[in-house]
């Protein structure tokens, strides 16, 4: 199968504030020190990254006191130039609301208020037939509800199991969005989500437990081109066979904070910036 890559927009928000103050995930260790110029200079390399491939890297300012606000992924949801904001489920993290609401009106784009905890794209991902929604953890199942109606798409909810795999985007990451190929970690999902995917996703690429223990799966693609953590040793040679081309990246600091490469980088579908600001 050939792939092809398709321009993107993103925004994502460097961690100058970067630190690990709680364990909100077995990810976490809060006695571990964390070096953020080290955690500055990887989401810079996966930044120009990004650009070297053509997409577009919007920067959503850093503010001070919001540690985890790096992970960009979690602020809101867009689709179809719409904007579904998040509601934290941390106390810690709600500020982090305010900072992307004022970012998309700045770029004269409407930002929606939920009315139930959501954590963004966190647990949601969108492919060609459905938007794809992860419960268990952090955002609810009434979430699910609220984002079909608010973006008019088919969800389809699926029930994370293992708190390693708090994030939908911890667990599965959609490859080829026009072609609906996505890969995921079986195990991270209960049985009847689990029936879910095989029976909508079958040609799905599996992700080992080591692979995904890596945060293989917290990966962003183009259509063609997959940056994911460079320690997912399995993934590349099988995402090599179906046509993608993997693109290593390290983000260790980054992970300390509990996420990958997918959770700094929040994509904007379907925003148009420029006609938006005039
Ligand atoms: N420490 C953050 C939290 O627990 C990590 C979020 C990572 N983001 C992600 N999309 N999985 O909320």
């Amino acid at each position: 199968m050939s792939h092809r890559a398709t321009p993107r927009c993103y925004l994502m928000c460097r961690p100058t504030y970067f630190d690990v103050t709680d364990s909100e995930t077995p990810w976490m260790d809060p006695d571990e020190p964390v070096n953020t110029a080290e955690a500055v200079s990887q989401w810079e390399r996966l930044r120009d990254r990004l650009r070297g491939l053509g997409h577009t890297v919007e920067e959503l300012p850093a503010r001070p006191g919001l540690p985890d606000m790096v992970f960009s992924a979690n602020g809101a949801t867009v689709i179809d130039g719409r904007v579904l904001g998040a509601r934290f489920s941390y106390r810690s993290r709600a500020p982090e609301t305010a900072a992307h609401r004022a970012w998309f009106l700045s770029h004269g784009v409407a930002f929606h208020e939920p009315e139930h905890t959501n954590e963004g794209e966190g647990d949601y991902a969108v492919t060609a037939s459905h938007l794809l929604a992860g419960y268990g953890f952090r955002t609810p199942l009434a979430a699910h509800a609220e984002a079909q109606e608010f973006f008019g798409r088919p969800v389809l909810s699926l029930e994370l199991v293992d708190p390693r795999y708090y994030h939908l985007d911890t667990a599965l990451t959609v490859l080829d969005r026009a072609a609906d190929e996505i890969a995921y970690h079986p195990d991270a999902f209960a049985p009847a989500s689990r029936a879910k995917l095989r029976r909508i996703f079958p040609d799905a690429l599996h992700a080992s437990a080591s692979d995904a223990a890596a945060l293989g799966l917290n990966a962003v693609s183009d259509g063609l081109h997959v940056l994911l953590p460079h320690t997912a040793h399995g993934l590349f040679p099988a995402l090599r066979d179906r046509g993608y081309q993997p693109i290593g990246v390290n983000v260790s600091e980054l992970t300390k904070g509990g996420g990958g490469v997918k959770c700094c980088v929040l994509e904007l579908r379907g925003l148009d910036l420029h006609k938006n600001t005039g």
